[in-house]
């Protein structure tokens, strides 16, 4: 399952708007229309986006017509101004094209050329990475998944949300891989449906037993006795450990705290943003009132209503059981310990 394909200068795309029905591929030339793909989630997750961007800005610095190198530069930033700009929350963009500018400028003696080849071995470098981050993750992870285990998952943190294999949903497959006779919830996700659409169609695909339930039932799975842990992903970690994720996540949070069930989040070192001192300064996307009032493009409420859709919910680190990253597992005190793992100067 390939969400992302770099093939010579062409960023193949599996369009995750599109599925479960269809399995359209689109092809990014310019880096407007990855800009877009980002916009319009084509394309989406956090290190999904994150490598996406990366590409963009290969596309973006393969097609400047510049006089001289100043000039070259000048315009690239303005190509990673338009990649940052397409969604605000998932850390993983920001830090993706930041890396690729810096990769630049530590080359900027070299010719434009040059510099064009560097910027592409080095997205190249960002997306290989990610997939190694997701089975490390798995392999972390997977220690603290019990033998048929029934685990309760929301919107979509799989191989579609990164360049492949998952974070919330590889640890899911390193569970299911080792011959636990693992079961997943999946809640629905509404406004997007990345969990009906997306976590069942991946999961379906790979013979991973999985239940679809609306997001309102997971409440009554929990009290049930029905659940034995919940794992999502994150799209940004302040360094105290609060993680903002798909709107819906905090409420799950809420009712395993309630209902005594361990609550993980897994990431990748490159979603947490140790510059934030807590969840309450990460920005939260707000998107179109249409995702609320459409399904399939049929109207769902009366026309004119007033709407609120913000696409992301912070969860406070106090309800959070561990962050599971490529690095370890890491539990309270969340400030402490996510410090440590920026200690070897990986990133900060
Ligand atoms: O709006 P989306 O679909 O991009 O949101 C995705 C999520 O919230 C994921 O849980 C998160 O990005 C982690 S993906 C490994």
């Amino acid at each position: 399952m390939k969400p992302i394909v770099w093939d010579k200068g062409c960023l193949r795309l599996l369009d995750q708007t599109k599925l479960p029905l269809e399995e359209k591929i689109i092809e990014c030339r310019d880096y407007q229309s990855v800009a877009d793909a980002i916009r319009e989630m084509r394309v989406r997750g956090a290190p999904a986006i994150g490598a996406a961007a990366a590409y963009g800005m290969v596309i973006g610095a393969r097609g400047i017509d510049a006089g001289d190198k100043k000039q070259w530069f000048k315009e690239l930033e303005k190509v990673a101004e338009t990649l940052k700009n397409t969604r605000p929350t998932a850390v993983n963009l920001t830090w993706a094209v930041d890396r690729m500018l810096k990769k630049a400028e530590e080359n900027k003696h070299l010719g434009i050329r040059e510099l064009q080849d560097i910027l592409e071995n080095e997205a190249v470098k960002i997306a290989r990475e990610d997939v190694e981050s997701n089975y490390a993750i798995g392999r972390f992870g997977n220690t603290l998944v019990p033998e048929r285990a029934r685990i309760l998952t929301h919107c979509n943190a799989g191989a579609l949300a990164t360049v492949g294999y998952g974070t919330a949903l590889g640890i899911v497959r390193a569970a299911h891989a080792s011959g636990k006779d693992i079961h997943v919830f999946a809640g629905e996700t509404r406004p997007f449906l990345q969990g009906a659409r997306l976590t069942v169609w991946e999961l379906m695909k790979e013979g991973i037993e999985v239940t679809l339930i609306t997001d309102n039932m997971a409440g009554y799975v929990m009290a049930k006795g029905m659940v034995d842990l919940v794992i999502v992903g994150a799209d940004r970690i302040a360094s105290n450990g609060d993680v903002a994720n798909k709107i819906g996540t905090y409420s799950l949070a809420v009712l395993a705290k309630e209902n005594n069930i361990p609550f993980y989040v897994a990431a990748p070192l490159s979603t947490i943003d140790m510059s934030l001192s807590s969840g309450e300064e990460i920005p939260i996307e707000e998107r179109a009132p249409d995702e609320v009032l459409y399904i399939q493009g049929r109207a769902i409420a009366p026309e004119g209503v007033k709407v609120f859709n913000p696409a992301f919910d912070i969860t406070p680190n106090s309800l959070i059981t561990a962050i599971i990253t490529d690095k370890g597992v890491i539990k309270e005190p969340y400030d402490k310990n996510l410090k440590a793992l920026f200690s070897d100067g990986t990133r900060g």
